[in-house]
């Protein structure tokens, strides 16, 4: 192989992997991944979440916490904060929903009590039958 004929095949590899080093992440990012298991429901045992308890559960990427409010039942809420999106927890001790970052507090309802968030914290549906609940 003459010495042009090897650079001139050794700058058409290089082309050729750069263009694909370009085109594939962009294709990545263009086209969502398959998902099967965004349409699966999610069902919790209601024995795991006793009166007056709460469970933090992930479903379709989203960070959730299933709370059994005495007297009142069960609500599925969105754990991130209004304000700027941290994790709220559930704090059985004073039934509310705490912020860790800026000390905003939410209700059982995920309505804002206190803190410097405006907006209430999502709500999800939830199907309960005699011994589950459904998320999804
Ligand atoms: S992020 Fe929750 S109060 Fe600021």
């Amino acid at each position: 192989m003459e010495r042009r004929q090897l650079l001139k095949t050794s700058l058409a590899f290089l082309g050729t992997t750069t263009l694909i080093s370009f085109v594939y992440p962009a294709s990545k990012f263009l086209v969502p991944p398959k998902n099967s298991a965004k349409d699966t429901p999610l069902t919790i045992d209601k024995d795991d979440i006793p009166p007056g308890t709460a469970k933090e559960i992930i479903f379709n990427e989203i960070p959730m916490v299933v709370i059994n409010r005495k007297g009142s039942g069960f609500i599925a809420l969105s754990r991130i904060c209004t304000h700027l999106g941290c994790l709220v927890g559930y704090d059985k001790f004073n039934n509310k929903l705490v912020c860790p970052c800026h000390a905003g507090e939410f209700d059982l309802e995920g309505n804002v009590l206190s803190g410097p968030a405006t907006k209430a914290l999502l709500r999800y549906p939830l199907k309960i039958t005699a011994d589950d609940i459904t998320i999804g």
